[in-house]
């Protein structure tokens, strides 16, 4: 197999990596056979995987135009993936241009490809990181530089959580990000749900991603609420991630997506 020019030196592509194969099943082209095999895989299992994922992009546009009509102006998003259509530091340099974006991922072509298309932008960067060590995160010197932690920072965590077991705790996670920042500071998140209600292929979609990539953790609904923490869901409630935001449903009514979505704020 021949490596492509985008693709890191030190990278295992005949292994699948998570950031792939979402790059895979959105349509972009930065993965290899092995990531679209996967993808085909889960999407035989669970057709409604590509609703899944289209509906977690329109979540995070919905989530950023409400921070950004909120008056937020810093953003950190962790987990954000291979870079695709509607980038977090698009949406938010429409409104303004001065606004500043830090990205955060663990993936080595998804941070490849976001410096690459970031090297010209003063106001957005990428940091390849853990997000699992806050600390290390917050203090890193691209974190430090555009992120006013004296300010609102809206933290984007959507589509990532399902990837931490609980031993890796993603409750006290989330709150060491939430930490520091200050009253006015948003959480906008998504997460994988297992429910009752939960399409007849989810689990053994569930099982091959699992298989065939990484351990995915569905929670159920308390468990995804308990992420949140002390903070207060604006509106009060989870809802699947293509119902969220005033512009209502995306997707056919009688599909309920299993993906939960919320946007909070630190009081
Ligand atoms: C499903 S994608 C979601 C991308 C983007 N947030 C979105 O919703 O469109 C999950 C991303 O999280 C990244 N990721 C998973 N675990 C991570 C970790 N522990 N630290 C940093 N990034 C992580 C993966 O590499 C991948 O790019």
């Amino acid at each position: 197999m021949t490596r492509p020019d985008w693709a890191p030196e030190h990278i295992d592509i005949t292994r699948a990596s998570v950031a792939r194969v979402y790059d895979y099943a959105l349509g972009g082209a930065h993965n290899f056979a092995v990531d679209r095999e996967a993808a085909e895989l889960v999407t035989q299992a669970m057709p409604e995987l590509r609703d899944v994922l289209r509906g977690n992009r329109v979540f995070l546009t919905r989530a950023v135009h409400h921070l950004l009509d909120l008056g937020i102006r810093q953003f950190l998003d962790l987990g954000s993936g291979i870079p695709t259509v509607g980038n977090v530091h698009e949406i938010a340099h429409k409104a303004d241009p001065d606004a500043r974006v830090v990205y955060v991922d663990n993936d080595p072509v998804a941070v490849a490809h976001s410096q690459l298309l970031l090297a010209d932008n003063p106001n957005a960067t990428v940091v390849g990181a853990d997000l699992t060590d806050p600390a290390k995160v917050i203090d890193s010197p691209e974190v430090r530089k555009l992120i006013d932690f004296s300010q609102p920072v809206g933290v984007l965590i959507v589509s990532v959580l399902h990837f931490l077991p609980d031993e890796a705790d993603p409750v006290g996670v989330v709150r060491q990000y939430m930490d520091a920042t200050v009253p006015g500071s948003h959480l906008a998140l998504s997460h994988a749900h297992r429910s009752e209600e939960r399409p007849a292929g989810m689990d053994r979609a569930l099982s091959e991603y699992s298989s065939n990539v990484q351990q995915m953790h569905a929670r159920s609904h308390d468990g995804i609420l308990a992420i949140f923490g002390g903070l207060e869901l604006l509106p009060a409630r989870l809802v699947p991630v293509d119902v969220w935001g005033p512009e209502g449903r995306l997707g056919d009514p009688a599909v309920k997506l299993p993906q939960l979505a919320g946007v909070a704020v630190k009081a």
